[in-house]
């Protein structure tokens, strides 16, 4: 594994996050403040989505990681889960070329087997032709779960087998089974809309991340706002369980 548990290493409080994870909530909100349909507030949920991968990538964040539709998400009425799944299609089939043009690398992940085929096969062909992209890596989590996530990752790692003791697995023969192994664990994690809580999005790799919560609905959410988070981010000190006293003595040394 390239990127064992961030618990493990040595904090390096970087100037921007490596990795950003962001649930976009509030679309729906936003809408219906406006006495829109709540469709309304998806399709300008989409044309964030485009600000904040080219805002990323102008600051130099490597991996970004986008929460787009949960397991749970099929308990919404059937219509707007179809409008969802369209407005999935249409923004593969316009924004693909440019991400890719843009050197963007496109990861799309979650329990993908209950799309339709197309769906599917669209998915496929966007992470083959932008698999050699080193400009950032944005990952889309579509029919995700945390849960879902740390499951299938048990069920391959014990299909593996390998454990010394027969029993005993270690966190990274489970880790490098999870759905983002390729990527490192999130430092910075960021929900709009104005909910704080997790959805069942990255259980496992949120262990250590900074947390960021603001009331802005996503489809106001741009550069200036993801700059905020940011800065709040810089503003942390990231222990991951030791001292101030032990970082500030390791930070001499360095
Ligand atoms: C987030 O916005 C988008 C998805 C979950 C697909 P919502 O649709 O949850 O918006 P609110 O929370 O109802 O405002
Ligand atoms: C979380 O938002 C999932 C996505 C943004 C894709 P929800 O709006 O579905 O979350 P809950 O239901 O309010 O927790
Ligand atoms: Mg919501």
């Amino acid at each position: 594994m390239t990127h064992s548990s961030s618990t493990l290493s040595v904090p390096i409080n970087s100037a921007v996050p490596r990795h950003i994870a962001i649930i976009m909530d509030g679309n729906g909100r936003w809408a219906t403040r406006r006495f829109l349909p709540r469709f309304a507030g998806h399709a300008k949920g989409v044309e964030a989505v485009r600000n904040i991968v080219e805002a990323c990538a102008t600051r130099g964040v490597e991996y970004l990681t986008l929460f787009a539709f949960s397991s749970e998400n099929w308990r919404r009425p059937e219509e707007e889960v179809s409008l969802l799944m369209r407005l999935f299609v249409t923004a593969l089939e316009r924004e693909v070329g440019k991400m890719h043009n843009n050197g963007i690398r496109l990861r799309v992940v979650g329990d993908l087997s209950r799309f339709d085929t197309k769906l599917q096969e669209m998915i496929a062909n966007a992470e083959r032709k932008t698999v050699n992209n080193t400009n950032l890596t944005l990952t889309i989590c579509a029919n995700y779960g945390g849960r879902w996530d740390v499951m299938q990752a048990v069920q391959k790692m014990l299909a593996e087998g390998g454990s010394d003791t027969g029993v005993a697995f270690t966190e990274d023969q489970l880790a490098k089974h999870l759905a983002m192994a390729y990527a490192p664990e999130p430092d910075l994690f960021i929900r709009t809309g104005g909910e704080q809580r997790i959805s069942n999005f990255l259980l496992w790799q949120l262990a250590y991340s900074e947390l960021y919560f603001t009331d802005t609905y996503w489809p106001d959410f741009n550069g200036a706002e993801l700059d905020k988070a940011i800065v709040s981010y810089q503003q942390r000190e990231r222990r991951f369980g030791r001292t101030s006293e032990q970082l500030e003595k390791q930070k001499k040394a360095s």
